[in-house]
């Protein structure tokens, strides 16, 4: 490595010390140092995550009694906060709790201001959970106390490893996000003609058919086959590769009354896509909260328990092998309408295991929100998945929905990722949409996303949560307006990256015997060879991480120009 070698790791070192630099004294909490106890008590325990000690909170008689910590920052920036804990026991009437990452943020005015910066609201006492999130902190500040809060007085818990940090501005985010894409999504591809009978006039076309990338979008399952609404099914099957049924696999839509099925809508309109080379999500095989079929909410947990394994293999049997991907329990960081009627926290992991076994090639994905869009749940998220992968459960991704209302900020988006990556899981954006009503800047809201998420090393694919403001849940972030589904800015925005900016197709005048070099997206192609403009040859290849080396050879049958331009051209 040469001098300018070296100095770029320093400087890549550095970044990285600086990334994660605790701005929390003590963060170890291996004394009470720098930590108070806020209407409580706090001590030393033995009890730990990390380390010999934690910091014990008990005597808590408000919602916000807790551990706390002041630290002195200037605002202008977002903060990132993150700590463990554990709770010993649990309030009156209550099975598990919610544990909420709150900032006190005191404004040089002496005004207090109480934001919460993220929530994990499925915890059961004796296991260690992260909790945290991050803020935007206007100037104009004089310190923040992060403290933990839980709603119900009484519940004692301990507090471990906690990290507050800076979240890194991006002030260059697209050159370096391009240049991560650059690195990441393509490969070097070399391509060489031999046994040519015509050393001159050679040129080789190359087109690329698939993204390695996954690119998609919710679709209607009755629109994607009307016969009436090809300008709908124009516009996704020109950009997209990927699909999701919106709604007709959810619950209620396959069985909307007890033992009345509809699998013909879902099934026909998998078939349909699937038959044009579409691959697709599974969405959902539950959905808790307000979401499950009206029939089940009177039931008794007994009553349903025979009815979700009936589902599974009912929703498995009639799809097997037609999702690459399922959403297993939608939501269910939120919802734990299942979890509740029968009283089993590990009723989701059980869903999980009874899928994959059913349907081994499919992966099976937790789907949630407020995970990016902003940090609600980020570290919830990093949390369920922790414990899924430490108990063994068949999770194989992480779904992000993304749903933005006008606000999207990429370096805390990034942020957050980053955070989600960390647990190791291929990630997948699955509902992407952004609320907004001016169309150029939902232009530039969608691309940038766009170009963060391609640009990101755990993400896999993007789906946008539908397109078409005359099929959309939130039609301000559709893609395309009225009868004839005509792209907005957006739309040829996203048309023009997913078609033109980040895909390969080019034209090369060729020697015999020469080598043609292009850098190219990773995913599948077609090559053309033409003589004179006629298409003496063609094939199909595909370009992957570790790039290809296409050597063709000319004189092979079918090849010589002259027979073929008689042939083919
Ligand atoms: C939404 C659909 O878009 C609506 O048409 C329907 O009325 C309700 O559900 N998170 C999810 C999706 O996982 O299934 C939801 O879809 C949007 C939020």
């Amino acid at each position: 490595m040469g001098v300018r070698g070296n100095m770029l790791l320093v400087l890549l070192i550095l970044q990285g010390i600086l990334a994660v630099r605790n701005l929390f004294q003590n963060p170890g909490l291996e004394s009470t140092n720098g930590w108070t106890c806020l209407d409580c008590s706090g001590s030393l325990s033995s009890d730990k995550r990390s380390g010999s000690h934690s910091y014990h909170v008990t005597g808590r008689n408000h919602d916000f009694s807790g551990a706390s910590q002041e630290v002195q920052v200037s605002g202008g920036h977002y903060y990132y906060f993150k700590v463990w804990v554990k709770i010993d026991n649990t309030a009156n009437g209550k099975w598990y709790h919610d544990v909420q990452g709150q900032i006190d943020i005191l404004h040089n005015n002496g005004q207090h201001e109480y934001q919460q910066v993220g929530e994990t609201n499925y915890v059961f006492p004796g296991r260690w959970y992260l909790v945290g999130g991050d803020h935007y902190v206007a100037g104009n500040i004089k310190s923040i106390r992060f403290y933990v809060q839980i709603p119900e007085a009484g519940v004692n818990y301990h507090i471990d490893d906690a990290q507050m940090d800076e979240v890194a501005y991006l002030s260059n985010f697209a050159n370096e996000a391009n240049q991560r894409i650059d690195n990441l999504r393509k490969a070097n591809l070399a391509i060489s003609l031999s046994g040519s009978a015509s050393p001159s006039g050679l040129q080789v076309e190359i087109q690329q058919t698939k993204s390695e990338f996954g690119w998609g979008s919710a679709v209607d399952a009755n629109m994607i086959v009307d016969g009436n609404k090809k300008a709908y099914q124009n516009f996704f099957y020109d950009i997209f590769e990927w699909a999701v049924l919106e709604n007709a696999m959810k619950w209620p839509a396959i069985e909307g009354s007890k033992g009345n099925y509809n699998y013909d809508t879902p099934l026909r309109a998998v078939n349909s896509m699937e038959s044009k080379g579409i691959i697709m999500r599974g969405h959902n095989i539950f959905w808790g909260g307000d979401f499950v079929p009206n029939w089940q909410k009177s039931m008794s947990g007994s009553q349903l328990r025979p009815e979700l394994e009936k589902h599974i293999k009912g929703m498995v049997g009639h799809f097997k092998g037609k999702f690459r991907h399922w959403d297993v329990n939608n939501e269910n960081l939120h919802l734990h309408f299942y979890e509740d009627k029968l009283r089993d926290q590990y009723i989701t992991q059980w869903m999980f295991r009874e899928t994959k076994k059913l349907d081994p090639s499919a992966t099976c994905y937790l789907n949630d929100y407020n995970i990016i869009a902003n940090s609600g749940s980020t570290m919830a998220y990093v949390d369920q998945a922790y414990w899924f992968k430490a108990s063994g459960v068949p999770l194989g991704g992480m779904g992000i929905q993304s749903h933005f209302g006008a606000y999207v900020d990429v370096s805390s988006v990034k942020r957050r990722l980053d955070e989600i990556a960390a647990v190791g899981l291929p990630v997948w954006i699955t509902e992407l949409d952004i609320s907004e009503p001016d169309e150029t800047k939902k232009a530039k809201k969608y691309e940038d996303l766009m170009r963060l998420y391609f640009s990101h090393p755990a993400v896999k694919g993007v789906m946008f949560w539908g397109f078409w403001d005359g099929r959309h849940w939130r039609p301000q972030a559709a893609l395309a307006n009225g009868n004839n589904v005509t792209p907005n800015a957006a739309g040829r925005k996203v048309q023009e990256l997913l078609k033109r900016t980040w895909r390969t197709n080019e034209t090369h005048n060729i020697g015999h015997g020469q080598t043609v070099h292009i850098r190219a997206f990773k995913g599948s192609y077609k090559l053309l060879v033409r003589h004179n403009g006629h298409v003496i040859h063609t094939q199909n290849f595909s370009l992957g991480g570790h790039g290809n080396n296409l050597k063709i050879n000319l004189s092979g049958s079918g090849s010589n120009p002259h027979v073929d331009h008689v042939l083919i051209g």
